[in-house]
């Protein structure tokens, strides 16, 4: 036992993402059971093989094979052993997915939605962000939607995974222990840029997640082009838009875009100007740059950004020089 705690600790501490929560030590705990167990009817079987094919080889043309029909101690042995190992596994499996999946009360409940192809994380006070930022020590409760396809919301170091599914919510709870920052990724093909659908998950103190609460939801005041850059986080823009010389990524990069004359895949040329970034993010099929696809990726954003949101992020790639 002393020893299996230890080979699976080092095997967790080697080849594993680190244990941020208590499940992720128990989910560890049963994957290296399982491990060991593995290994150990992995030498048995296979040495055995090895052993009685070398022991009971035949030596010569009347080395006769003898009749041997069965043993009933060693076939009741082989089968009784194998099931009670299959019944601890299943039991320890079935505990730790009941944790997992029993929703705390009380717990703090989280909105958390996938886009094509980012995570945008909601709280009850109307704060939006990009990062999932929670408290230490507080039983967290994700509340998963998608506004297009199915994503799947998997923070390796919590071992916890849920599919967000359109139509309807899903769920999923962690008890973060550590503090720092971790990563959720999505782990459903989700389209071209699902590899970069990544949230970063800081864990903080309850004083810092309450300061930072605040701060954030003071955002309305701050002045236009800042409330721009935010959205333009929270609302996915930077996932396929660059606003620097960086290479491009999935849409043109917006970097001293604004005042240029823009060419579109027909030829056409018009102004970078407020009209076209305005018809750009509500009707992104209407004039598609030059060299990008179409019909284009980008989602339309009609009815989801309002006048004052539009003009934020106007404001926002204006400056971008
Ligand atoms: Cu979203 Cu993959």
């Amino acid at each position: 036992m002393a020893l299996w705690m230890f080979l699976n600790q080092a095997l967790a501490g080697a080849f594993m993402p680190e244990q941020g929560t208590q499940i992720a030590k128990e989910v560890d705990n049963l994957y290296g059971f399982l491990l060991v167990v593995s290994f150990i009817s992995c030498a048995i079987l296979i040495g055995g093989m090895i052993y009685f094919a070398i022991k009971y080889k035949r030596k010569s043309q009347s080395d006769k094979t003898p009749y041997i029909t069965h043993d009933t101690r060693l076939e009741i042995l082989w089968s009784v052993i194998p099931l009670i190992i299959f019944l601890v596994v299943f039991a320890w499996g079935w505990t730790i997915y009941h944790d997992m999946r029993a929703m705390p009360e009380n717990a703090l409940e989280i909105h958390v939605t996938g886009k094509q192809w980012a995570w945008t994380v909601e709280y009850k006070n109307g704060v939006k962000s990009t990062d999932l930022v929670v408290p230490v020590n507080k039983d967290i409760k994700i509340i998963l939607a998608s506004e297009d396809v199915i994503h799947s919301f998997y923070v390796p170091s919590f071992r916890i995974k849920q599919d967000a599914v359109p139509g309807r919510y899903t769920t999923l709870w962690f008890r973060a222990e550590k503090m720092g920052e971790f990563y959720a990724f999505c782990t459903e093909f989700c389209g071209t840029n699902h590899s970069g659908m990544v949230a970063r998950v800081k864990v903080v103190t309850q004083e810092e997640f309450d300061k930072w609460l605040v701060d954030e939801s003071e955002i309305g005041l701050l002045p236009l082009a800042q409330r721009g850059a935010k959205y333009f986080q929270t609302r996915a823009c930077a996932s396929c838009h660059n606003v620097d010389n960086a290479a491009v990524k999935v849409g043109p990069s917006l970097f001293k875009k604004f005042g240029t004359e823009g060419v579109f895949g027909d030829g056409s040329v018009s102004k970078f100007d407020e009209n076209y970034v305005r018809q750009s993010i509500l009707e992104p099929q209407a004039k598609i740059v030059k060299g990008f696809p179409k019909p284009s990726p980008m989602p339309s954003y009609q009815g989801q950004l309002s006048e004052s949101e539009l003009s934020a992020l106007i404001e926002y790639i204006k400056g971008l020089k």
